[in-house]
């Protein structure tokens, strides 16, 4: 399913942004400093990106679609583990806002460690839900989803894609700073 093989395309760019992430924490063990243009493009670039492209297009549609047609054990895997794994990973964002906000008005050791926290516990979230996925969800799907489905799902998917090509160019701008 070219779906699937889009949603994977997408892990491996987040893949590449928890490294970032990561490398960014190391960073501010050895500086003790913060860099705030990074850290608000991050936080954008999970709002937007991580969750308003990615977690949306799952949840709007493969998800949708699992839950729907292929009975109980997939009702459970999406709805208990999935969709359970995107809320954390918003409220790891939040925390993440709030103690850099927090670092930033006191300068506090103990901010700076929340801020370093709150990325790391992202990180490692979306790396192993994001395996988990590829190894188990997106197959389970590919495999027992009936052809009929997997139409409406492909069709579905590229509208939504079309539509989200004119975030693009933020999405562009958010990586220079990332990745600079
Ligand atoms: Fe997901
Ligand atoms: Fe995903």
């Amino acid at each position: 399913m070219k779906a699937i093989d889009y949603l994977v395309n997408e892990h491996e760019e987040i893949i590449l942004f928890t490294d970032r992430l990561e490398e960014e924490c190391l960073k501010i063990m050895e500086d003790k400093l913060i860099d705030e243009k990074f850290f608000r493009a991050a936080i954008r670039y999970i709002r937007e990106f991580a969750d308003g492209v990615h977690h949306k297009k799952e949840e709007d549609i493969l998800f949708k679609y699992m839950v729907e047609s292929l009975g109980p054990a997939a009702e459970k895997l999406v709805k208990n583990g999935m969709l359970v794994e995107h809320q954390m990973a918003r409220a790891y964002c939040m925390e993440l806002e709030k103690s850099l906000e927090s670092y930033l008005k006191s300068k506090d050791n103990r901010d700076l460690l929340q801020v370093i926290t709150n990325t790391m516990s992202y990180v490692n979230l979306l790396r192993q839900h994001a395996d988990k996925e590829n190894k188990v969800v997106y197959p389970f799907a590919q495999k027992h989803l009936s052809n009929e489905i997997k139409d409406k799902i492909e069709i579905e998917s590229f509208d939504l894609v079309e539509i989200e090509k004119r975030l693009m160019p933020m999405k562009e701008e958010l990586k220079k700073i990332i990745f600079s």
